[in-house]
């Protein structure tokens, strides 16, 4: 007797070690399992729905070794991984180590399938569809060597989290519309030349992102056709198609007199395609949208994403760095990365939480320049600094600080508005250019940064003290506002 097992291109890896685990729990043997069924043959019968009554615990790095080999592109991938569960449940020699000739060459598909999903995030060229939407939207064409699409997108939806994308390959297709990933069948390449011109390209992808198709799509892989015709929503599919053709057309007349893709910058280019911010903005909530729209200067053109600060809306007190960092642009969450936890430990041994003040940024994009794979940060000039002030004002205004802390020089720059050396002032309180006090200190990087262990000592215990000093200013001023306003009331 064989058991058969068909696993489907997506969600692979679940849909197997779902199959693999109730193989193991009925002792069904490696030979007796043919992982690329489809039964119908005599003798053959699927996988038995219910697990057995054999348990079997696994080590971690069985599971994380799976978690990469499975979307190797080899077939005997899952025979394969199936032995060695199979071996590790029996005790059989060592399935995982690269001393045994199963184990090494799992071990080697492992590397060849994290070597893919590093090739995909660096390769991937995303092209912009010129259409009118509230997010920008962007589609790639790639072909991995393996069937990496599925782990690989994660990291774009951090990387790209406030666009609209598509990757298509030619097994599967990504999509990442509104916040929400999701995967359908691949495609196959576009018929155009490798050095097709942008506009071509562009016509080709405003196509892929006709949001007619990608309902249209979404509503084949998710619900089958019979079901259609009871569904409001598919009566909607004529006219949906309909108008699909009717805008390539238009693109395909308006190609020739279009401007090429990238000749202008993103901040003049997509101005004109961008929702207007609100027009009174009256809580944090619209402001972060309406920095999310920002164009007043080139960082927005090569940040990720605008990183709006966060914290406590009534907070006492609030921190200002100077910008995000790589980790931020990417997360979109202002003090994420190295800084972050040493600002927070720092705040921790203060006995503060730093969910209860308001962490923020002088400048609200990342500034960079790239090195290779890295992208080396480089500090804001005086005019990114003003541009972003208009926020940073915003956020004061809202919030109402009882005391803001100045992070190092460019923030205490954009609070003051003066740029003396950081060595006479920190540790002092000064006025800021909003109104209200401004308490000067090193910015956490400083220590991270600092050459000799004594300066990074000297500067933490410095940094410590204004910290501890600066909860204990707001908690003061908290109360004697709070004092004055009783007596007054
Ligand atoms: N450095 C900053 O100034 N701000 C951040 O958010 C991160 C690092």
């Amino acid at each position: 007797m064989t058991y058969w097992v068909s696993l489907a291109a997506q969600g692979t890896f679940d849909a197997w070690r779902d199959a693999a685990r109730r193989a193991i729990s009925h002792r069904i043997a490696p030979e007796e399992i043919d992982w690329h069924g489809c039964g119908g043959l005599f003798d053959t019968t699927p996988l038995p729905e219910r697990p057995g009554v054999h348990a079997t615990r696994v080590p971690q790095a069985f599971m994380n070794l799976a978690k990469s080999v499975i979307w190797h592109s080899a077939s005997e991938r899952l025979p394969l991984l199936y032995r060695a569960l199979w071996r590790l449940d029996r005790g059989e020699g060592e399935p995982l180590s690269p001393a045994d000739p199963l184990g090494r060459k799992l071990l080697l598909m492992q590397k060849s399938v994290d070597r893919d999903i590093h090739k995909m995030h660096a390769f991937v060229r995303f092209r912009e569809a010129p259409v009118q939407a509230s997010r920008r939207r962007f589609a790639a064409w790639f072909e991995p060597t393996h069937n990496t699409l599925e782990p690989g997108s994660f990291f774009f939806t951090r990387r790209f989290g406030d666009m609209d994308w598509v990757i298509a390959t030619p097994r599967l297709t990504a999509r990442f519309v509104g916040g929400a990933l999701s995967f359908g069948p691949g495609g196959t390449k576009p018929d155009l030349p490798e050095d097709a011109a942008e506009s071509l390209w562009a016509t080709y992808f405003s196509n892929i992102f006709n949001p007619a198709r990608i309902k249209l799509n979404a509503m084949r892989s998710e619900m089958p056709k019979k079901y259609w015709h009871n569904l409001p929503e598919t009566r909607l599919i004529p006219q949906m198609l309909a108008d699909a053709e009717a805008r390539v057309q238009k693109m395909h007349e308006a190609g020739v007199s279009t401007p090429r893709l990238g000749a202008a910058p993103v901040s003049q280019r997509y101005r004109s395609a961008m929702p207007q911010p609100p027009k009174r903005i009256d809580t944090l909530e619209d402001a972060a949208k309406a920095a999310a729209q920002c164009r007043e200067c080139r960082l927005c053109e090569k940040a990720t994403q605008t990183v709006w600060g966060e914290g406590a809306a009534d907070a006492a007190l609030m921190m200002v760095g100077e910008q995000p960092g790589d980790r931020e642009d990417i997360e979109g969450r202002t003090f994420a990365g190295p800084a972050g936890l040493l600002l927070r430990e720092l705040l921790a041994d203060a006995g503060m939480d730093a969910r209860k003040l308001w962490l923020t940024n002088a400048v609200k994009h990342f500034k960079f320049s790239p090195r290779g794979k890295r992208r080396l940060h480089r500090n804001p000039d005086r005019g990114e600094i003003a541009h972003c002030r208009f926020w940073l004002g915003l956020e004061l205004a809202l919030i109402k600080p009882k005391l803001t802390v100045a992070l190092g020089a460019s923030a205490a720059f954009a609070l003051t508005g003066d740029d003396r050396s950081m060595a006479e002032r920190r540790g002092k309180v000064e006025p800021g250019i909003h109104g209200g006090p401004v308490l000067i200190t090193w910015h956490p990087s400083y220590i991270l940064r600092a050459r000799d262990p004594a300066t990074a000592t000297i500067a933490r215990r410095d940094l410590a003290r204004d910290v501890a000093n600066a909860l204990a200013l707001s908690r003061n001023v908290h109360e004697e506002c709070a004092k004055s306003s009783k007596e007054q009331g």
